[in-house]
C-alpha cells in the first residue's frame, strides 16, 4: 500500500503545481515569479499566442484608434506590454498617430518586445518597472492599456486603481483623454484564480465606485472580457463621478 499513497501524493503534488505554475502562472507567489516566469518564456511568447493580426486589429487597434479619433497623437501607456502587443497593433492602425510607453517588469519580454517594435523606435519607450507603482505622475497619461495581465499582479484592484490614478480625465479641451482598455480572466481556470479575477457583475461594482463612465465589459478571447471605461473629474457638487 505503500507505493500506493505515494502514487497519490506525487499526483497531488503534480496537480498542485500545475494549478500554481500552469494556469496561476506564479501569481500567489508574488511578482518576482511572475517576471522570473515570464522572462524563461520570453522567446517562445508569440509562438504560444500566435496572435492573428486582421483579428487583433478589429479587437484591439481599431476601438483603440477610434477613441482617440479626436486626439490621434495622445500618448498611450501599454502596462504589462509584454512582447509588445498593444503597440505593435496600435502602430499599425492608420489613424493613430501617437507615442506609446510600453511597461513592463520582465526584462526578457521587453528586450522582445525591443526587437520587434524596432520599425517604430521613434514612437515607442520601453521601461522595466512594476504595475503596482507606476512612475508616472497621476492624471498625466490620456490613455492606458494593460491586455491579459491584471491577474498576474499582487493585487488586481490596487493595480486597476492605479491605471485611474495615471489616467488624465477626459476634458472639454480632450473628451478623447481617460480612456481605459484592459481585460478580466474569465472561463473555468478564472474559478482557479481566486482573489485575481472577478465575475462581470463584481468588475462593474468596483469600476462605479471610481471616477470613470462609459463601462464596457464584453466578451473577446474565450478566457478574457475586454473592460473599457473613460475617467472623468470628480464632480464638485456631488463628490462622484458625472
Ligand atoms: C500574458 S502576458 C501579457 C502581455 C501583453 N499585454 C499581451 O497581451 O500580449 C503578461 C505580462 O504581464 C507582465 N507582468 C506581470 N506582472 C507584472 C507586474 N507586476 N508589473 C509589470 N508587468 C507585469 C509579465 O511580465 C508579462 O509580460
Amino acid at each position: 500500500m505503500t507505493w500506493f499513497y505515494a502514487l497519490i501524493g506525487v499526483v497531488i503534488i503534480g496537480l498542485f503545481l500545475y494549478w500554481q505554475f500552469i494556469i496561476a502562472e506564479g501569481t500567489y507567489f508574488g511578482a518576482r515569479l511572475v517576471a522570473l516566469l515570464y522572462d524563461w518564456t520570453a522567446e517562445q511568447y508569440n509562438g504560444i499566442k500566435e496572435f492573428d493580426e486582421g483579428f487583433e486589429d478589429e479587437a484591439i487597434g481599431e476601438p483603440l484608434a477610434n477613441r482617440l479619433y479626436q486626439q490621434p497623437q495622445a500618448l498611450v501607456l501599454d502596462v504589462a506590454t509584454g512582447t509588445g502587443r498593444v503597440p505593435l497593433v496600435l502602430f499599425r492602425q492608420a489613424a493613430y498617430r501617437g507615442q506609446v510607453i510600453g511597461l513592463d517588469r520582465a526584462s526578457k519580454m521587453l528586450a522582445v518586445a525591443r526587437r520587434d517594435t524596432a520599425p517604430y523606435a521613434e514612437r515607442i519607450t520601453l521601461i522595466q518597472a512594476d504595475a503596482m507603482a507606476l512612475p508616472f505622475a497621476s492624471h498625466s497619461i490620456p490613455l492606458v492599456t494593460c491586455l491579459e495581465a491584471l491577474e498576474f499582479l499582487p493585487q488586481p484592484e490596487h493595480g486597476l486603481r492605479e491605471f485611474i490614478r495615471v489616467l488624465a480625465p477626459s476634458s472639454p479641451k480632450h473628451p478623447d483623454y481617460g480612456w481605459l482598455m484592459t481585460s478580466n480572466r474569465i472561463g473555468w481556470e478564472a474559478y482557479f484564480m481566486p482573489g485575481k479575477t472577478w465575475s462581470r457583475e463584481q468588475l462593474w461594482a468596483i469600476l462605479k465606485c471610481l471616477p470613470v463612465r462609459y463601462i464596457d465589459i464584453i466578451t473577446w478571447e474565450t478566457i478574457y472580457d475586454m473592460v473599457f471605461c473613460q475617467k472623468i473629474s470628480h464632480s464638485p457638487n456631488r463628490g462622484q463621478p458625472d
